[in-house]
């Protein structure tokens, strides 16, 4: 379908210290949209670093990518999720309210959930991607293109002789 595309959303440690994941995939089921891949994750230091690059001046990024690595919240984990279809992004960012979940409508899911730490420090409760360049980065850094069940971009076949990999014994 013309306008279908793709967002990465983050269910983050404190979303799973609180028990939120239910209450965030219900909310996140209003939308219609279809989930093409999901996965729990430790996120290494490198994948923080990677991810909220951008933000590497901003005084809080230290706290950040503790945050995200579940340093903060003794979680070391997310889940991340694809979703995708009609209008993906703006659908999922309008469920997930405001960055900053002070001024989030009360009824959004970082509005209901999320809060700012004594430091300043958004513990908004999901990421979710801000456009189509941002979906595109932040989806291939976090997915290989076989955990996604549809083709979101081109791939192409490594083959890898020397590379390690553990498979089920
Ligand atoms: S946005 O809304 O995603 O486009 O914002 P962006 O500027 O790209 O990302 C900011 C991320 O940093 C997190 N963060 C904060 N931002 C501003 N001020 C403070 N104090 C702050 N603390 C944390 C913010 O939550 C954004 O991350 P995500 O994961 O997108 O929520």
């Amino acid at each position: 379908m013309k306008d279908n595309e793709a967002t990465l959303i983050l269910i983050k440690p404190d979303g799973l210290v609180k028990s939120l994941t239910g209450n965030i995939l219900t909310r996140l089921s209003e939308t219609k949209l279809e989930i093409v891949a999901a996965k729990m994750m430790r996120v290494s230091q490198k994948l923080a670093m990677e991810h909220y690059g951008h933000l590497k001046n901003e005084p809080f990024f230290e706290e950040l990518i503790k945050y995200i690595m579940g340093e903060l919240h003794r979680r070391r984990k997310v889940m991340v999720l694809i979703y995708w279809g009609h209008k993906a992004i703006q659908k999922v960012r309008e469920l997930a309210g405001e960055t900053n979940p002070e001024t989030a409508d009360s009824t959004s899911i970082r509005g209901s959930y999320g809060r700012i730490t004594t430091t300043g420090l958004y513990e908004n409760v999901i990421h979710c991607s801000a456009n189509p360049q941002d979906a595109e980065r932040e989806i291939k850094m976090w997915f290989n293109p076989e955990e996604v069940i549809v083709n979101l971009y081109p791939s192409k076949e490594n083959i890898e002789n020397s590379i390690k990999r553990r498979v089920w014994a």
